[in-house]
């Protein structure tokens, strides 16, 4: 394995860009090549075999790319990570943000977790905290919308308060007590500031860091750190680029190049 090759990101839009802040922290030497399916975004509200199918299938692009290993920033993704092909090791943000529920809990309190309809159906945060702790109470909720209003619409100020209220309150009634709110779903760090206005006592968990610390831990155990001075963060999307500006701004990320591609045939 070429130590210098770039660490590839996918996710179904801009909510993996999440993960490319926690690289700029944890790994600032590191290439990234980003894939987002933005086109099909979102996937929380699609049927697992069809999740399947184009995971896969941006596992291949960034392969074909040249990537030494995958994080895997969406969720939903994620939650598919035993029908997943790969030549490269996968990083499954749902098993980095198990761990990080796990250890911030101590084991012992309620945990809230926001996510997309299809990780909250698939109970993967549930199986996956209660397998490394059975006794952590998990609250989980999902939303419909809000990844897509996060992805085209970051600016409507009004709408997000009340579907971020749509989606935590139900977790908050069913248990006062949860402490913890984990962002289940990539998209949703990026609008941490707003949730935190409206539940300051709630402590926020990230799965992007614990997962990038992870991929850290693996690159310095197999002398995979990249020795190329010439770090570059290239991002391709199926969609429109403009859609990336607004995400891009507020994550005050920079980037070499930003690319739409194709990702099936049917693509424009
Ligand atoms: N990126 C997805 C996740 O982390 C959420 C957006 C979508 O539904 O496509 O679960």
């Amino acid at each position: 394995m070429d130590r210098n090759l770039p660490i590839g990101i996918l996710d179904s839009g801009v909510g993996g860009l999440t993960a490319v802040v926690q690289m700029n922290k944890l790994l600032p030497n590191e290439s990234v090549i980003y894939f987002g399916d933005s086109k099909r975004m979102p996937y929380g509200n699609r049927e697992n075999e069809e999740i399947i199918d184009l995971a896969n299938r941006m596992i291949a692009y960034l392969e074909r790319l040249g990537v030494k290993a995958i994080l895997l920033a969406c969720n939903t993704i994620s939650s598919q990570l035993p029908h997943l092909k790969s030549s490269v090791p996968l990083f499954s943000i749902v098993e980095a943000g198990a761990k990080s529920v796990v250890c911030a809990s101590e084991g012992h309190s309620s945990v809230g977790v926001i996510a997309t309809c299809a990780t909250v159906k698939n109970r993967t945060y549930e199986s996956t905290i209660h397998a490394c702790h059975p006794d952590v109470r998990v609250i989980s909720n999902s939303s419909v919308s809000l990844p897509k209003i996060i992805d085209s619409e970051l600016d409507n100020v009004g709408l997000l308060a009340d579907k971020i209220k749509e989606c935590v309150d139900p977790i908050l009634q069913k248990d006062p007590h949860v402490k913890y709110l984990l962002l289940g779903c990539s998209h949703f760090p990026i609008i941490k500031r707003e949730i935190g206005e409206l539940y300051p006592d709630l402590i926020f968990l990230d799965p992007a860091k614990s997962q990038v610390s992870i991929l850290r831990d693996y690159l310095e155990e197999n002398n995979l750190q990249s020795q190329n001075p010439k770090r570059q963060i290239l991002l391709y999307t199926t969609a429109e680029t403009y859609e990336y500006a607004a995400a891009i701004k507020r994550l005050k990320l920079e980037i070499d190049m930003l690319m739409k591609v194709k990702l099936l045939e049917e693509d424009e």
